[in-house]
């Protein structure tokens, strides 16, 4: 795949986007397993690492949003430690500027006051906001489908 391009990848319904997806990126759970083909991220054999290091380069150099994303985090934890707790995973940064960090990508994404709005569950998030930006990505792209 070139650099900075995107590509789209399309089958039917159960064709195995989804897998394939999982595999490049290390998710596969066991007992499933890569049988076959080799991956490479910018000439680095990734599909052999080590889970360790793997889990160094997934989030940061190579990552996949999935289908739902209001599955992705819990809904059960606040949604700034999430976020604070990726980004330190993944930067060299204190927990203050971590915090600064997430509360940006917040404000990045259009949620309202992002100052106090990392502080509250995500759940909370979610139901507050996501349809009101899905609404708002569906009238400022009508033509998409
Ligand atoms: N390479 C594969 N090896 C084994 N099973 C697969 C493979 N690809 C897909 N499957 C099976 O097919 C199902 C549907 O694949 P999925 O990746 O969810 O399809 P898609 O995302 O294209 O709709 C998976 O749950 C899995 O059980
Ligand atoms: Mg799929």
């Amino acid at each position: 795949m070139p650099r900075a391009r995107c590509w789209a990848w399309y089958g039917e319904s159960g064709a195995g986007k989804s897998v394939a997806g999982l595999a490049i990126i290390g998710l596969i759970d066991p007992p499933g397993r890569i049988s076959g083909g080799e991956i490479y991220l910018s000439g680095l054999r990734i599909d052999n690492l080590p889970p360790e290091e793997m889990r160094r380069i997934r989030g940061k150099r190579i990552g996949m949003i999935f289908q739902d994303p209001l599955t992705s985090l819990n809904p059960l934890y606040k949604i700034g430690d999430q976020l604070v707790e990726t980004i330190r995973t993944h930067l060299n940064l204190s927990e203050s500027r971590a915090r600064k960090r997430a509360i940006d990508l917040l404000a990045e994404v259009g949620i309202p006051a992002p100052d106090k709005a990392h502080r509250c569950l995500s759940a909370r998030i979610f139901r507050r906001h996501a349809p009101a930006r899905r609404d708002r990505a569906w009238r400022s792209a009508p033509n998409r489908n």
